[in-house]
């Protein structure tokens, strides 16, 4: 899709900027810059019509929100419009925004109860065995159009090595990490069979479960099925069916944004060619400017207070500007060029909700990236990659590669 320049979101000024037109802006830091003149770190931004929210833009404003659950809620059963009917259950912000029983939408006590076995099934995970997983999926992905000359790195490459090496770190093997493939591709497509792509992802994942019981393997099932703070079969499902989904979109963005920097921005480019690929530098650059997600939803005031200046009434939904943090210009002095190597971004969050995949997830998106540039000889960008419209996310929806077509394994 084409994404509006700036001088169409610029003629809404006096009422608040519809959140997705921001995210989908060809020059997120103009933007941001436009929004801060008008409203200073946290400013007034329309999610639907008729339902605005804040959107938090101040590095220092985001930490405070996040850090201080006692004001401001992860749980959307506070929200003010949500109460009031302003917003419909049947929302397009609904699978973002709306209230689920699980650990996102927990805060204190139980939030660090439904936590804890995430963190430890996650340190838990065998780094060498998940690194040799992602290479064999990434080959086997690889394998399907090497020969051709040309593929779509998203379509074809990142969103399935993301999913596909989750469900192995789960537990599953590879052919049923492929079942739960077409249960997703059922779940998000527009047929009408989406109902039956959720039943059957959470039943692949029930069944997990109930092997893992039986049979204790060195996955994230067997450490959240042994974990003494789930108490429940729901909430063990529940906890696999988080780890997922919360991980598969924002991997595969990662994965596709980094391989796109490192196609296009002479300063990776070169490197490329020079033998030293500099992918931990590129998901880096990722995370700061472009991270995987833009804005995140949400926490709810549990009463009237004030941040960076602006009122906020109890029951206002505030967004983390996770991307307009990373670009505060009071943390860059000396501009965004600087911060490669430093890893004090936002685009994992903060606060007791941060994400927990971090180490995880970068071990997957690299071994990603690097199978995909070592496999791919002489890989080229050859059209214009185009982004999916949502309010949360710049996704890449395309990613056309061209590279030497082969026909036997070059790694
Ligand atoms: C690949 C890049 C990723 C990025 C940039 C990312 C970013 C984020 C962000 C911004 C949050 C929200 C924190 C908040 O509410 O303050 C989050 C939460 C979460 N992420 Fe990630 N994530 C990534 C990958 C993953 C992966 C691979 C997994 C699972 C294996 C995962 C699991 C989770 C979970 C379970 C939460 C909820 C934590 C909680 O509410 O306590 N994430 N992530």
């Amino acid at each position: 899709m084409t994404t509006p320049p700036l001088a169409c979101l610029a003629h809404t000024a006096g009422r608040p900027l519809p959140l997705s037109g921001i995210t989908a802006s060809t020059s997120l830091p103009d933007t941001y810059a436009q929004l801060w003149d008008e409203w200073g770190p946290v400013a007034r931004v329309e999610l639907e019509p008729g339902v605005n929210a804040w959107l938090v833009m101040g590095h220092q404003e985001l930490r405070a929100l996040v850090r201080n659950e006692r004001v401001f809620s992860r749980d959307a059963r506070n929200w003010a419009d949500w109460i009031n009917g302003v917003v419909k259950p049947d929302s397009g912000l609904g699978p973002m925004m709306f209230y689920r029983d699980n650990v996102i939408g927990a805060d204190g006590p139980k939030h660090r109860r439904l936590r804890r076995p995430l963190d430890a099934a996650l340190a838990a995970v065998d780094h060498r065995q998940v690194r040799r997983a992602v290479e064999r999926t990434c080959r086997e992905r690889i394998e399907v159009f090497r020969h051709r000359g040309h593929a779509d790195l998203v379509g074809e490459y990142s969103q399935s090595v993301a999913l596909l090496a989750l469900a192995e770190m789960s537990g599953l093997n590879p052919q049923e990490g492929q079942d739960l493939l077409a249960a997703l591709a059922k779940l998000f497509g527009s047929a009408d069979d989406s109902q039956e792509g959720n039943q059957q992802f959470e039943a692949i994942l029930a069944q997990l479960i109930h092997a893992r019981r039986a049979a204790p393997g060195k996955d994230l099932a067997t450490a959240l099925v042994q974990h003494p703070d789930l108490r429940s079969h729901s909430e063990i499902l529940q906890s696999l069916v988080v780890l997922i989904s919360a991980g598969q979109q924002t991997l595969s963005a990662w994965i596709s944004r980094a391989l796109w920097l490192m196609l296009t921005d002479p300063r990776f480019e070169s490197r490329l060619r020079g033998g030293r690929l500099g992918i931990d530098d590129a998901l880096d650059d990722v995370l700061w400017r472009d991270p995987p997600m833009t804005h995140f939803p949400a926490r709810y005031a549990l009463m009237d207070t004030e941040l960076g200046g602006r009122r906020i009434a109890r029951g206002d939904a505030l967004i983390l500007g996770l991307a307009a943090a990373n670009a505060d210009p009071r943390i860059h002095p000396a501009g965004m060029e600087r911060e490669i190597g430093n890893r004090s971004h936002l685009g994992w969050s903060a606060g007791p909700h941060r994400c927990p995949a971090e180490t995880p997830a970068r071990l997957i998106a690299r071994t990603a990236v690097e199978q995909a540039l070592h496999g791919l000889p002489g890989i080229r960008l050859t059209g214009t990659e185009s982004t999916a419209p949502s309010p949360w996310m710049r996704h890449l929806a395309s990613l056309p590669v061209g590279f030497t077509p082969t026909t036997s394994p070059t790694t």
